[in-house]
């Protein structure tokens, strides 16, 4: 039941810290060293890899891109991510070597299915990340990895979001762990990063009234538009998923440095944007690139909604909103700035009265192609 929500997805939204947590429930042995014991693939198989791909559909799709800057950051292993329609229907270079990731809240959608038979007559070994036990994906993999993020009943994706990316990472950690590409030390602190974000995240949902008040006053926009960086550009891509399904406007994400190569021509006057902030603690000249594309697009006359990290004084001249969120890494960070763009579509949703729950024309788990 909705346990005095308004609606489940606000529910959902809400068990995002717990979700996360129970992804992460016994990952590690005595030793603090990670096991994955539902992973019934040869370690031999998992050290010869030689490229991920990671096959899913909407926003497990996205999960997928967000897990891809992590697990090449940390295995060096090529990932490669896929919309499972597309892979499906194309002639893909897969073979034994291949480890197929494929992620799926519902377990079912027919799309993802297909992929994972058509990678698994190719050789290659798939790993299911899946909400919902007992499922027919989980059936058809090599090995899974359940989310453990509970029911989501609300036709959007929220909290099995989050929960995907954390199931990624702990993949991804466990393949670095076992190709020797971490010491133990430094995976041991990647975890303990990871388990703090639950209390990290209810942080984010404790400040939502801000980001709902904002969505209220923008129930009459038309057009909607996220930009993001690295891990910020899936999240941009989600954010505007989120908006066009609950609120059915317009919305688009970009990555904030194709800007100039075309998208930059749409922003006029009063148009929102949304910027997802990387960490300015980050490496890289991340972080400064974001803080000039949201000179850039004001100078034009958007209006910018800015995700920024605690402390971050740079964003402040150039924005008209702040939702602000607290400090963590940059492969971290989505876990944090998706909630406020979950709650924005939500809340402007719910001002134009519509129902959050059950969106037009959409089935919370597509079981045809
Ligand atoms: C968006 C949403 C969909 C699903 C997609 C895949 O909010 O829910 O985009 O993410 O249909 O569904 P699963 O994860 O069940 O395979």
């Amino acid at each position: 039941e909705k346990g005095g929500f308004e609606s489940f997805m606000d529910k959902e939204i809400h068990d995002q810290p717990q979700a996360v947590g129970d992804t992460l429930l016994g990952r590690t042995d005595v030793d603090g060293r990670l096991i994955l014991d539902d992973l019934k693939i040869d370690e031999a198989v998992l050290r010869s890899v030689d490229k991920i791909v990671v096959i899913a559909c909407g926003t497990a799709a996205y999960a997928g891109h967000v897990a891809k800057y992590a697990i090449e950051h940390w295995c060096r292993i090529p990932v490669e991510v896929e919309l499972a329609h597309e892979f499906r229907y194309r002639d893909p270079v897969v073979n034994e070597k291949t480890l197929v990731v494929a992620i799926t809240q519902s377990g079912e959608t027919m799309d993802t299915l297909m992929a994972v038979r058509h990678a698994r007559e190719q050789g290659a070994k798939v790993i299911s990340i899946v909400n919902t036990n007992g499922s027919t994906i989980p059936r058809e993999s090599d090995a899974v990895l359940y989310t453990h993020a509970g029911p989501e009943i609300a036709v959007a994706s929220t909290k099995a979001f989050l929960s995907q990316i954390t199931a990624a990472y702990v993949l991804g950690l466990y393949l670095a762990q076992l190709r020797g590409n971490k010491f133990p030390d430094e995976i041991a602190l990647l975890m303990d990063e990871l388990r703090d974000m639950p209390r990290k995240i209810q942080t984010v949902i404790e400040r939502g009234e801000y980001v709902r008040s904002t969505a209220r006053s923008m129930k009459d926009a038309s057009s909607v538009l996220f930009l993001g960086r690295h891990v910020g550009f899936p999240v941009a891509m989600e954010g505007a998923l989120k908006l066009k399904e609950l609120a059915y406007i317009h919305a688009e994400g970009f990555a904030a440095g194709e800007l100039k190569h075309g998208p930059i021509a749409l922003i006029d006057e009063g148009q929102p944007v949304f910027v997802v902030v990387p960490s300015p603690r980050g490496r890289d000249s991340l972080h400064s690139k974001v803080v000039s594309n949201i000179q850039e697009i004001r100078a034009r006359g958007a209006r910018t909604l800015v995700i920024a990290e605690d402390g971050d004084d740079s964003v402040k001249a150039f924005a008209d909103e702040i939702f602000w969120i607290p400090q963590v890494p940059t492969l971290m960070q989505p876990l944090l700035a998706t909630v406020p763009l979950q709650i924005f579509a939500m809340a402007l949703a719910t001002a134009k009265g519509l129902d959050v729950d059950q969106p037009r024309n959409l089935a919370k788990s597509v079981t045809v192609e």
